[in-house]
């Protein structure tokens, strides 16, 4: 029971006034609007990405990310390996407790396959400024097709709540000329 119960106790019935129904019926129609954008964007939107997805084993990925970086590293940063994979080739990158391994280094204007995975928990991968995002679950192989089109450093930050470290958990990709 209410400590200031309303007069009339069933409101339902008495009769709408016209500004009420006025705001029901826009709120209605932009709502409606804003679903068929979702379909329309689907298809005319900039965003979208070319995802597949694969059930892969953590260790499985985690091994193919370091045949990767056992083949391509060119040098390290600060401890990581900095890897640069030939054009169009596959491209594993790891998301773990706390950071994204390795630091990649692609070209402008071709076409590499990004392999996305976490050997252990949820991880989100966010890429700025640009912001793409990928959620990257342990056990799948999230492939994003994808041809950078401007030179320069990208920030990678895992926007999924991981744990105690999830605010250090950045990550580096050179796209060079
Ligand atoms: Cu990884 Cu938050």
């Amino acid at each position: 029971m209410a400590i200031t119960p309303p007069s009339q106790r069933n409101w339902w019935k008495e009769p709408i006034a016209k500004v009420e129904l006025s705001w029901i019926i826009i709120a209605f129609t932009w709502g409606l609007v804003m679903f068929f954008m979702m379909i329309y964007w689907h298809g005319a939107g900039e965003q979208n990405l070319s995802n597949e997805a694969y059930k892969i084993r953590p260790e499985q990925f985690a091994a193919k990310t370091e045949a990767m970086i056992e083949a391509h590293t060119v040098r390290t940063e600060s401890g990581f390996p900095v890897v640069r994979p030939p054009a169009g080739s596959d491209v594993y990158l790891t998301g773990r407790l706390y950071n994204w391994w390795p630091i990649l280094e692609l070209e402008k204007d071709q076409t590499y396959r990004l392999h996305l995975s976490s050997t252990d928990v949820q991880h989100g991968f966010s890429l700025q400024p640009v912001n793409i995002n990928v959620q990257v679950h342990p056990g799948y192989d999230m492939v994003v097709t994808i041809k950078p089109d401007r030179a320069g450093e990208y920030g990678i930050v895992c926007n999924e709540f991981c744990g105690i470290g999830h605010h250090l958990m950045v990550g580096k990709i050179y796209v060079v000329e």
